[in-house]
């Protein structure tokens, strides 16, 4: 029997996968091992919580003994998402993400030899090759040049993966991918920030000159993507994922007041990320031509879908925004004032 561990499955991508799993693999048992923390929702997966095929364990993958007494339910697999994953928090507290995303990854790694599982997913991000400039795209083969701490701690947790494989001979595999969005994703990230805020006709804090690239992916295309990664992809392999869609972050926002229907003095110029990576994109051949595997969902559809996803749950979004979200909130942006918003941009 095929006993899949999803770790982090109660936050957006894992409980989209978790969700995916159990619809395309119909003898599996799917295991979620998550912490909790803020960005883990129980309420992601209230509509599978009684799956005869699906069970939920509060845990910390950094605990060995937690990690040991799930393995201990006869897993046979691992996608392993579980992670601090947002670039902000990174900056102002890089501690739990080195804890998390690091040694949570060794100690998952352990587990994995010790039990003796047949595949281990590390789901990996496109931020660990650092930052392009205004052409050209990341491969497999780009050297790891994290700029952020949250990236940073990617890219060690991808190196200790490589490291497993090459001594011990851990079937892992490493899967990289560009922004994901979709249902499910926390407020903190920029798409549903913007639409939760602006379907409140609150402004957006659109970082430095706005002229960031991103190259945007659904969560469902990524999804595909990890259940082919684990199916047909080689331990020791690296693939990249991304949705062939590059937009900057201005381009994004003025889409997304155009589809709700908002007015651009909603625009909030606030200062830049420290750090910020000017351009991520993604060269996905190896994925087309070894998994058979592209991004099939348009951006428009999918944004749209998404924006309609928000609207229609009014209670997750108010249940996620609450005072500890608010007190976030607060911190990282302030008062968002009309300051220099007209004349900022008059300039461009
Ligand atoms: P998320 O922040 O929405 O969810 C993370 C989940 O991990 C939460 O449910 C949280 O409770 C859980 N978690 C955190 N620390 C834990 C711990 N110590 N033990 C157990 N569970 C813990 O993140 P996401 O956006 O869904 O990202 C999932 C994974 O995909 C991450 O590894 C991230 O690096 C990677 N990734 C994300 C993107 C993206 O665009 N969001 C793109 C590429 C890769
Ligand atoms: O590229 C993959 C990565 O995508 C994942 O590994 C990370 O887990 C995920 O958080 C995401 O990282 P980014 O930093 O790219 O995502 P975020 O949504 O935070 O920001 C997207 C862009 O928008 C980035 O250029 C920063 C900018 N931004 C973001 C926020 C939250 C703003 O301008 N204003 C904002 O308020």
């Amino acid at each position: 029997m095929t006993v899949i561990l999803v770790t982090g499955g109660c936050g957006f991508i894992g409980s989209n996968l978790v969700r995916y799993l159990l619809e395309v693999e119909p003898e599996a048992r799917i295991v979620n091992l998550d912490a909790l923390t803020y960005a883990g929702n129980l309420a992601n997966l209230a509509d599978v919580a009684a799956h005869p095929r699906y069970q939920f364990v509060r845990g910390d993958v950094a605990d060995r003994q937690q990690v040991w007494e799930v393995m201990r339910l006869g897993v046979t697999d691992v996608f392993h998402l579980a992670a601090e994953s947002h670039v902000d928090r990174s900056i102002h507290d890089a501690t739990p993400f080195v804890r998390t995303n690091v040694l949570g990854t060794q100690v998952l790694l352990d587990a994995a030899r010790a039990f003796g599982v047949r595949r281990f997913v590390q789901v990996s991000t496109d931020e660990v090759y650092g930052s392009l400039g205004p052409t050209g795209a990341f491969t497999e083969e780009s050297p790891l040049q994290p700029n952020s701490p949250y990236a940073a701690s990617k890219a060690g947790a991808d190196l200790l993966v490589r490291a497993y494989h090459h001594t011990f001979g851990v079937p892992a595999l490493i899967t990289r991918c560009s922004n994901n969005y979709g249902p499910y994703q926390f407020p903190e990230k920029l798409i549903p920030l913007f639409i939760t805020n602006l379907l409140q006709d609150e402004p957006v804090p659109v970082y430095g000159d706005g002229l960031q690239v991103r190259d945007w992916i659904h969560v469902r295309d990524h999804c595909r993507g990890l259940h082919l990664a684990w199916k047909k992809g080689q331990p020791g392999e690296v693939y990249n994922f991304g949705g062939k869609c590059e937009l900057s972050n201005l381009e994004l926002t003025r889409r997304l007041l155009r589809l709700l229907g908002k007015p651009e003095s909603l625009i909030r110029f606030v200062p830049d990320r420290p750090g910020h990576d000017r351009r991520y994109a993604m060269d996905c051949s190896k994925a087309q031509r070894e998994l058979g595997w592209s991004p099939l969902i348009p951006f428009e559809q999918g944004l749209l879908e998404t924006i309609r996803w928000y609207q229609e749950h009014t209670e997750w979004v108010a249940a996620v925004r609450n005072k500890e979200y608010m007190n976030y909130y607060q911190r990282q942006y302030g008062t968002l004032r009309a300051a220099t918003t007209s004349t900022r941009l008059a300039a461009r």
